[in-house]
């Protein structure tokens, strides 16, 4: 998750550039930078061409900086010599946020400039055979590999289309590439796989983004890049070469969004444009961590099998929403590894005096890596000689610099207060990590992990069929929220309440239900292991209790439904979110959520998770409510 502008054929390339970025920072705000084409000062006939470039990083104000530095009057007064230019907002992902890995990257001779959305999953590899090579590397990005490829595969013929399409044969993973040649100065060429990239055009002006705020105040006609197309994108013209080197013109489509609507691309809202991001949140995390045959490779990480087969005790430390992620990782490590995990929330973890050593894995969970309980209590566990890591989102967070290992989710910014996809992007990292353990102490045989490892690969798609599942749980949230509650409780959304109810897996998916309805809908809600619930809070139960129950199987459903029997006998008003086609499920339900079956009752979170938060979400929209910015809470919490 990062962003590109790109502008040709414009007195305004500097002004263009910047304010684009500037629309794109919740793409990514870690660093920022551009490069220029130029022709040499006075322009005369036959005068050279330059390519320079300006990168900044200082976090959230990375683009503000750089426009500064770039000077007024350069940006202001459309006397600049600026032929082309090509800017970035990053989101690290492969090498923390500095100068050095910010975009653009050059070639060996500073005459290639790329920017680079999205992970090149083979760069390692490429990396290493350029070195060998000669070729000299000045970042720690997946990217730099991009530049010198093509400075490679250029140098015979300077032909650039040539360049790229060896490019896209070469590279495995997602992109969106914008280029700069010096030797062509006023041509961008761009090209896409999976990222989004959009061209436009408007009098005499080139355009690219890798989303349409960046360009929507220079033009409405965009056209977007299918998957292995290259463009080139010149002042007065834009050609597609096809992947079957077809050459055609561009069929622009007209954007009618606001800007506000626009970054928001075209939902009402970050948190449901983030909750539609789920399944690319997944798969991104999963990308080049799991080889053909199964086997998971953390070993970039630095959670090599030697590491791991020594530990005999795990410990996951987290808050909020990553603790319940944390909670089904418990599920999953102690089946498949058969190591004892415990979890613990942060602030009590820290001061409760656990016993650690050498033998111990503590595992810090956070969105931000920033929550200072959690931040601390990992500290604390090092200290105590335990062997930490980290799962976090936020490349070069705080925790990163204070453990032993550390993996990235890859669910890219995330705006909402809400946490929905870096909590999924954390159950598929701790899954992996789970097998991963397994696969190290031989506790698997090669076929069962290969078989949950397929399994997992398939959880994006069923997110994605959940996604779409979303008008039903929209009329239903409008069904119960026109409910007459009867004469226990006063009617209205704002005085009832609810219960989430689970067992297995299924508990911790209750527990972050209900916590995503408090966050965003303020309704009293309790998540709570479904057994639990005769041992005192089923008092609570009465007409008007609305009782949301996840009955997807996992090896406890049939107890599932007893519980269900339970609070169907007292009154409750009974939710079951239940697999497609479970009738039986289906049978007791005053209301049902339908979820895809899930291959694997263990990977059931990642799907059911999402029908909660969905169904949250549009209480929260009822209630009149602001979803991404609740009430009361902040993003990232760092008081105790
Ligand atoms: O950044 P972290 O994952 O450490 O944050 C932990 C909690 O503060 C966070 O999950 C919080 O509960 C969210 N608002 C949940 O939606």
């Amino acid at each position: 998750m990062c962003g590109i502008v790109g502008v040709t054929g414009s007195k305004r390339v500097l002004a263009i550039l910047t304010s684009g970025m500037a629309r794109l920072e919740y793409r990514g705000y870690d660093s920022a930078g551009i490069a220029c084409t130029e022709i040499e000062s006075g322009g005369h006939q036959g005068a050279a061409s330059l390519l320079w470039r300006k990168r900044t990083c200082v976090g959230t104000n990375s683009v503000a900086r750089l426009t500064a530095e770039l000077g007024d009057k350069e940006l202001g007064d459309g006397n600049c010599c600026q032929l082309a230019g090509i800017g970035h907002v990053r989101w690290a992902t492969h090498g923390r946020p500095d100068i050095d890995n910010a975009h653009p990257h050059f070639d060996c001779n500073s005459e290639i400039a790329v920017v680079h959305n999205g992970i090149v999953e083979n760069y390692e590899s490429i990396k290493s055979q350029l070195v060998d090579e000669g070729h000299k590397f000045t970042s720690e990005t997946d990217s730099e590999v991009i530049a010198h490829l093509l400075e490679s595969f250029s140098s015979s013929t300077k032909e650039p289309i040539k360049a790229l399409k060896a490019l896209l044969d070469v590279l495995e993973g997602t992109f969106a590439i914008a280029v700069l040649f010096k030797h062509l100065p006023s041509d961008i060429y761009v090209v896409r796989r999976v990222s989004p990239l959009i061209v436009g055009l408007h009098n005499g002006i080139g355009l690219v983004a890798s989303d349409i705020p960046a360009i929507l105040g220079e033009t409405r006609q965009v056209y977007s890049l299918s998957d292995n197309e290259i463009a080139i994108v010149r002042p007065d013209s834009i050609s597609i070469v096809g992947e079957d080197g077809e050459v055609s013109d561009p069929i622009f489509r007209d954007i009618q969004w606001s800007l506000e609507e626009a970054e928001k691309g075209g939902f009402d809202d970050f948190m449901s444009k983030e909750i539609a991001e789920q399944p690319a949140s997944v798969a991104d995390t999963l990308r080049g961590r799991i080889t053909e045959d199964g086997t998971i490779l953390l070993d970039q990480e630095n959670l090599s099998k030697d590491q791991l087969r020594e530990i005999d005790k795990i410990f996951i430390v987290a808050c909020g929403s990553s603790f319940h992620a944390g909670l089904v990782a418990k599920y999953a490590i102690e089946h498949w590894a058969r190591v004892p995990v415990e979890v613990d929330i942060s602030s009590e973890f820290r001061y409760r005096d656990p016993i650690l050593n050498s033998r111990t894995l503590v595992v810090g969970v956070s969105q931000s890596g920033e929550t200072i309980d959690t931040f601390q209590a990992l500290k604390e566990a090092r200290l105590q000689g335990a062997k930490v890591l980290v799962i976090t989102n936020v490349v070069d967070s705080s925790m990163t610099r204070e453990c032993d290992a550390v993996l990235y989710t890859r669910a890219g910014p995330e705006l909402g207060v809400a946490a929905t996809k870096t909590h999924v992007a954390q159950m598929a990292a701790l899954y992996l990590l789970a097998i991963h353990i397994a696969q190290s102490k031989n506790v698997l045989y090669p076929e069962e992990s290969l078989e949950i490892v397929n399994h997992l690969r398939q959880v994006p798609d069923l997110m994605a069929k959940t996604i779409s599942l979303q008008s039903n749980i929209a009329d239903l949230v409008h069904r119960l929220s026109n409910q007459t509650t009867g004469d226990a409780q006063p009617t209205g959304n704002r005085c009832r309440r609810f219960f989430y109810l689970g067992r297995n897996v299924g508990y911790p998916v209750a527990l972050e239900g209900a916590l995503k309805l408090k966050e965003i809908s303020y309704l009293a809600a309790e998540g709570y292991p479904a057994g639990e619930l005769k041992h005192g809070p089923i008092a609570l139960i009465e007409p008007g209790v609305i009782v949301v129950a996840i009955a997807t199987r996992n090896r406890l459903w049939s107890k599932m439904l007893a519980n269900i029997e339970e609070v169907k006998a007292r009154g409750a008003t009974v939710v079951i979110v239940a697999g497609e086609g479970d009738e039986e499920s289906i049978a007791k339900a005053d209301e049902v959520i339908l979820v895809p079956r899930v291959p694997h009752p263990l990977l059931a979170p990642m799907i059911d998770v999402i029908a909660l938060q969905l169904f949250a979400y549009h209480f929260a929209l009822v209630m009149g409510n602001d979803v991404d910015r609740p009430r009361n809470l902040a993003k990232t919490v760092t008081v105790e």
